[in-house]
Order: structure tokens, then C-alpha cells, then sequence
């Protein structure tokens, strides 16, 4: 059966990004294949949490995961940080992994112009802990949105290599995977091309936002002046509340006002108020059961240590051949 493998860091709340990117893929996929789905507690180590926060998003992005429909009877839930398998194989990785090819990926240029002050090694060799995570259960298939495509493309790098400094056949090439379309990218309210958790103020929309959270961040995203002709291309923050939309409200909906961007009479007023209300209609589900979950800490807690278990049974088997392949041998 084909091997899936994916995790979100917990860093907040989940927004309606991680939700289209990754989540629904999550609970479609786990219907159908060996799925291993975990909380990248060790990634998000490299923005230093202190241990009340880490302890607090770790269990919000659990609570988070059942919420959406992940069932720990059909999929493996962990904790990454209760894997510590995970650290070896990255280990072992890491001899592999040039410097320069891991300061050419995007994601950690980005992050020397976001955060000059702390460029630590954990973000230098971010993509080969994340190789390990999913070559660890020798995945087949990423549930990722866009912005990890890259950072695929390098799981595939270090697994092929190994295989070839080796001479074995012995890691899959893991791709990225979006149920049956193209990757998603879901864009931010504030006019960006990305909802993520590390923009800025009103940016995302949480899952767990309350209604009247969710109307005022929509109320107060950014537009332009309207257009003044037809077919008039749209500006980056309209095409993002379009795209939105597409998201989250019906075709007819969508429909409805692309023709008045067409007819250049839409009223961005009316635009948002409808999306405001699509979006709630959509999460509200979700935040009750959110609000409910957080309550059941003894389900939690045997939710994590089943995960644990299978998690265990799995990596343990890899790395105990990958050390075997790599030539560490008893005495
Ligand atoms: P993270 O925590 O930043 O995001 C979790 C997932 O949500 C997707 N996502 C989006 N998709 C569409 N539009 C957006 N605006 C958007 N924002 C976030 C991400 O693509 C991701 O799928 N490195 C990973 C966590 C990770 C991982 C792994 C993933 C660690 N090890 C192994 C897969 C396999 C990350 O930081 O995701």
C-alpha cells in the first residue's frame, strides 16, 4: 500500500492555508493509503519557543488534526519529538547534505532576511530533517501545499543519493501531492501572496478564529479603488480575495462577483461581507469540535501514545537498516 507522510510545525494555529494546502489532503488520503501524519515539534525549535508555548502548540495542533477529521484508528498521529529515530536519520543525512546546496534553498534565504538575528544550523539543514521525517516511513507521496515543493525536490536529492553512495535501492522518491490538482497556494488578506503564520497582523484567518474575529480581519483586507474598465487585470490583494473565494464559497458566488469586476460595478463592501460569512460557515464546524477536544485530555493523551507506538514500529525498522546499510555493524 502506498506509504504517505506528512506534519505541520506547531507554531500557532491552523489557518486556512495549512487547512487547503495540507489538512484536507490529510483526511482524504487516509482513506486510502498507510498514512503518517505528525507535528513537527522538533522544526519549530528553530524560532526558540519557550516550554509553555511549545507544550501549548503542540496540543492546540493536535486538538486541531481531530478536529479536521484525522481518525488515529486509520492514520499513524505522532509527535515528531516522540521519535527520536527521526534525529539519527537526520544525523546520517546531514553527512550527505552540501552546505551550498542547502544555502541555496529559498526557504532559508527567506528566513536570513526575516530573522537576521538568529540563522542557527537547525535552519541551515532544515530540508534534511525534513527528508528524514518522510523517507524515515520510506513515503511515496507529500501532502504539502506549494511552498514546500522545494523542499521535496531535496528529500528526493538526499534519498537518491543515499541510495547511490550505497549502491542499494532502498528509499522510494517521495513526491509532493495534492489530492488529484496542482499544489495550492492559498494567499493572505494583507495583500501578500501567501497565508502564513509568521506574516503580519491580519494576515491569516484561523480555523479557530470566533465569527467576530473573522469578520473584522476579512472587513479589513486590502483592496484597490475598483476597475475602471473591462477585463482590467486585477491587482495582487484582489486576486487574493478572489482566490479566497474560490476557496471557500460556491461557483455561483465566485460567478456572481467576477462578473461585476467585469461589468466594473463589484462593491469590494459586498465582496468581503459575503466572504466573511462563507469563511464562518466553513469554520465554525471546526472550532466546535476544537473547543470540545481541548477539554479531553486523558483522549489526547492516548491519541499521542498509540501514534507513538506505531510510529516507533515503523522508523525503528529503517534506521536499524540504514545503519546496517551504512555499515555500522555489532561486535
Ligand atoms: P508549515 O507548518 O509551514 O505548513 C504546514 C502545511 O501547510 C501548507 N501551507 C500552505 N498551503 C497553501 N497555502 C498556504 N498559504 C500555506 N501555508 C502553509 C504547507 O505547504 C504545509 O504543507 N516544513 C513543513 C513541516 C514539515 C513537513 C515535514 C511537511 C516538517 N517535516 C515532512 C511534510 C513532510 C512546514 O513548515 O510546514
Amino acid at each position: 500500500m502506498e506509504i504517505v507522510v506528512s506534519g505541520i510545525r506547531p507554531t500557532g494555529n491552523l489557518h486556512l492555508g495549512n487547512y487547503f494546502g495540507a489538512m484536507q489532503n490529510f483526511v482524504k488520503m487516509q482513506d486510502t493509503s498507510n498514512c503518517y501524519f505528525f507535528i513537527a515539534d522538533y522544526h519549530s525549535l528553530t524560532t526558540h519557543p519557550t516550554p509553555a508555548d511549545l507544550h501549548g502548540n503542540v496540543k492546540q495542533v493536535l486538538v486541531e488534526y481531530l478536529a479536521c477529521g484525522l481518525d488515529p484508528e486509520k492514520s499513524t498521529l505522532y509527535l515528531q519529538s516522540d521519535l527520536p529515530e527521526t534525529a539519527e536519520l537526520y544525523l546520517f543525512l546531514n553527512m550527505n547534505a552540501y552546505t551550498g546546496e542547502l544555502e541555496r534553498c529559498t526557504s532559508f534565504k527567506d528566513k536570513i532576511r526575516s530573522q537576521p538575528d538568529n540563522v542557527n544550523a537547525g535552519l541551515l539543514t532544515y530540508p534534511t530533517l525534513m527528508a528524514a521525517d518522510i523517507i524515515i516511513h520510506k513515503a511515496h507521496k507529500v501532502p504539502v501545499g506549494k511552498d514546500q515543493e522545494q523542499h521535496l525536490e531535496m528529500t528526493r536529492t538526499f534519498a537518491n543519493r543515499f541510495n547511490r553512495m550505497y549502491k542499494v535501492d532502498y528509499f522510494p522518491e517521495p513526491v509532493a501531492y495534492n489530492f488529484g490538482e496542482q499544489l495550492v497556494k492559498i494567499p493572505g488578506l494583507d495583500g501578500s501572496t501567501k497565508m502564513g503564520k509568521s506574516e503580519g497582523e491580519g494576515n491569516a484567518i484561523f480555523l479557530f478564529d470566533a465569527p467576530e474575529v473573522i469578520r473584522k480581519k476579512v472587513m479589513k483586507a486590502v483592496t484597490d479603488s475598483g476597475p475602471t474598465e473591462p477585463n482590467q487585470p486585477k491587482a495582487q490583494a484582489i486576486e487574493n480575495l478572489f482566490g479566497l473565494m474560490k476557496a471557500l464559497s460556491t461557483p455561483d458566488t465566485l460567478q456572481f462577483f467576477e462578473n461585476q469586476y467585469q461589468a466594473c460595478s463589484i462593491r469590494y463592501g459586498d465582496m468581503k461581507k459575503q466572504l466573511a460569512e462563507d469563511v464562518i460557515k466553513f469554520t465554525t464546524p471546526f472550532r466546535e469540535r476544537i473547543l470540545d477536544l481541548l477539554q479531553n485530555e486523558a483522549y489526547l493523551s492516548k491519541v499521542v501514545n498509540m501514534g507513538k507506538e506505531k510510529a516507533h514500529a515503523s522508523a525503528s525498522k529503517t534506521v536499524q537498516e540504514v545503519r546496517e546499510i551504512i555499515g555500522f555493524k555489532a561486535f
